[in-house]
């Protein structure tokens, strides 16, 4: 028998589609008053809602039976096993063994995973320590600022995080640089002492353009500002490259290893952590990995009807193949998750941004859509005009928590109002007799509330899940990271790509370093194009 594969199963979940197409979400509220209960979870103090969703229970269990057919469970269990699923690299993809989630004989090229992290997580944690109680000394005695010089999934996890637990950062404050553009860089080496900081350079490569420029130029700050005899304590690294790091003047005891078989963007649980865990504290860092490890243990051994990231991915599928929608808003009540979005970003678009399968043969149908979010309310006046009333509808992910840090209780019960709101407005709408009823009993004529009433009615029926949790502590973010990281995998899974290389990077990089000696010498005899000469002369004039 041939083996099943997704585009099987389009057909199916079609006739689905035109079942549901005309009934709406508030109908199903109506018919089934306990919806609630058939379409959420719980897991530890989290809770997943996704009743909110163009979805019966018919619908669901063919969704569900499509994940089982295409062995989403064998594939997963395969991934926690250590074997090659990154394919196109040779690789295995075990994050999850970072928080403890893979058996302890797991081994990758003779060596056993748990040992070596076990054994970095030691020197991580001495050091944090050591350098949060101002032991380790540098040139003007202990640190007191430490900036993570990375980029991609070496800088958005540890900043993403630091942000999202703020409130329990008691050790040095933490900077992070991640864009070439110097605007980034100078403006932290503004606000630092050079004599009381250390920076981590975070590459899995120690080869990315943007971060050895980034962290050359710290360098060069560093000696001019401390004598080059001082810049080593100054450094620390965090890489697969050992050589490299050497190279760099970098300590062995400051480098802080990790290894092929994490992908970047799964990286946070890894030494590239090191920044937050000096901030945060070893043992806060321990509960973030804790959380994360509860979500591996849910997605490794929940059946798929009850498995909160099974789902996740399953109804983003749905509303991506069966209802072409082309875009996903992650939408946090919960200003410490400002970075969630564009974490997300990378970790969905990156890993599933693909057109070619696992066996190399074009896709014929959409894999990720673009993801893209601000934290509520910001986001409400900025871009919800279109969540609400836009051509195409968005299916959104709603995060609320329900006690804030340090909360101000106005300002708490305003937020979480406005979270259910949205959900609720989206889902239910409005239509025109009721905005024409309003707009009269407001005091306007019969005619004048018939002509304005199209631009006020909402269409509703508007998807959304909303994730719900008790207070964002390193254990719930760790928890809820996790869970998107394996709804990315059951995606990447479904979708038959691999989730875990991403050589769409790749082009941009090389162009880059070709067109770089023509804009410092203004001789675009070189370019491949009209377009590009005719930039490459301009940016020179300007800069005359
Ligand atoms: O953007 C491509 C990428 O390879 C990401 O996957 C990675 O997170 C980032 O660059 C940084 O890479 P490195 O950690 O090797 O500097």
């Amino acid at each position: 028998m041939t083996a099943q594969r997704f585009s099987d199963f389009l057909n199916v979940l079609n006739v689905h589609r035109e079942r549901l197409v005309s009934t709406t979400m508030a109908e199903m509220f109506d018919a089934n008053p306990d919806r609630f209960l058939g379409f959420s979870l719980c897991l530890d103090s989290l809770v997943f809602d996704y009743s909110k969703n163009r979805i019966d229970r018919n619908s669901f269990e063919a969704l569900i039976d499509m994940a089982r057919s295409l062995e989403i469970e064998s594939l997963r269990d395969a991934m926690f096993r250590g074997d090659i699923v990154n394919t196109t690299e040779n690789r295995a993809a075990l994050h999850v063994a970072l928080r403890g989630s893979v058996s302890q004989d797991v081994e990758v090229d003779g060596k056993n995973v748990a040992e070596a992290i076990d054994s970095v997580l030691k020197r991580m944690r001495k050091f944090s320590s050591v350098v949060r109680n101002g032991f380790y000394t540098v040139t003007g005695g202990k640190i007191l600022d430490v900036v993570n010089i990375g980029i991609g999934g070496s800088h958005t996890g540890p900043a993403m995080a630091a942000r999202a637990l703020d409130p329990f950062c008691d050790g040095p404050k933490l900077h992070f640089v991640s864009n070439v553009d110097g605007a980034d860089l100078s403006s932290v080496l503004g606000s630092i002492n050079p004599q009381t900081t250390l920076f981590i350079i975070a590459s899995k490569t120690f080869t990315t353009a943007e971060t050895m420029m980034n962290a050359n130029t710290a360098r060069k700050w560093l000696a001019e500002n401390v004598g080059e005899e001082n810049v080593g304590k100054h450094f620390a690294a965090l890489s697969t490259n050992q050589s490299d790091t050497r190279k760099f003047g970098i300590d062995d005891e400051r480098c802080f290893e990790f290894w092929d078989w994490v992908g970047g963007r799964y990286s946070l649980w890894s030494a590239i952590g090191l920044s937050l865990m000096i901030g945060i504290g070893p043992d806060r860092f321990d509960e973030m990995l804790s959380g994360a490890k509860t979500a591996d243990r849910h997605f490794a051994e929940e059946p798929l009807e009850k498995n909160i990231p099974v789902i996740m991915a399953l109804l983003g599928i749905w509303y991506r193949n069966i209802w072409n929608c082309s875009s996903h808003a992650i939408l946090p009540y919960d200003h410490r998750l400002a970075g969630l979005p564009c974490w997300l970003q990378q970790l969905d678009m990156e890993s599933n941004g693909k057109s070619i399968d696992r066996s190399g043969n074009p896709v014929d149908y959409d894999t990720a859509p673009v993801v893209f979010g601000e934290p509520g309310t910001n986001g409400q006046h900025a871009f919800y005009q279109l969540l609400h009333q836009g051509t195409n509808f968005v299916p959104c992910d709603f995060l609320l928590a329900a006690n804030a840090q340090g909360e101000m209780f106005e300002h708490q019960m305003a937020l979480a109002a406005n979270c259910l709101a949205q959900s609720e407005a989206l889902m239910r709408g409005k239509d025109e007799e009721t905005v024409i009823a309003e707009l009269v009993a407001g005091g306007m004529s019969k005619d004048q509330a018939k002509s304005l009433a199209p631009h006020k009615v909402f269409s509703g029926n508007r998807p959304s899940n909303t994730i719900l949790y008790e207070r964002l502590e390193p254990r719930t973010l760790g928890m809820i990271l996790a869970l998107y990281e394996h709804k990315a995998f059951v995606q990447g899974a479904i979708w038959n790509v691999n989730s875990f290389d991403q050589w769409g990077v790749e082009l941009g990089k090389q162009l880059a370093a070709d067109i770089e000696p023509s804009l410092k010498s203004g001789d675009d005899s070189e370019a491949a194009n009209s377009s590009t000469a005719c930039l490459i002369r301009a940016f020179a004039k300007f800069r005359e």
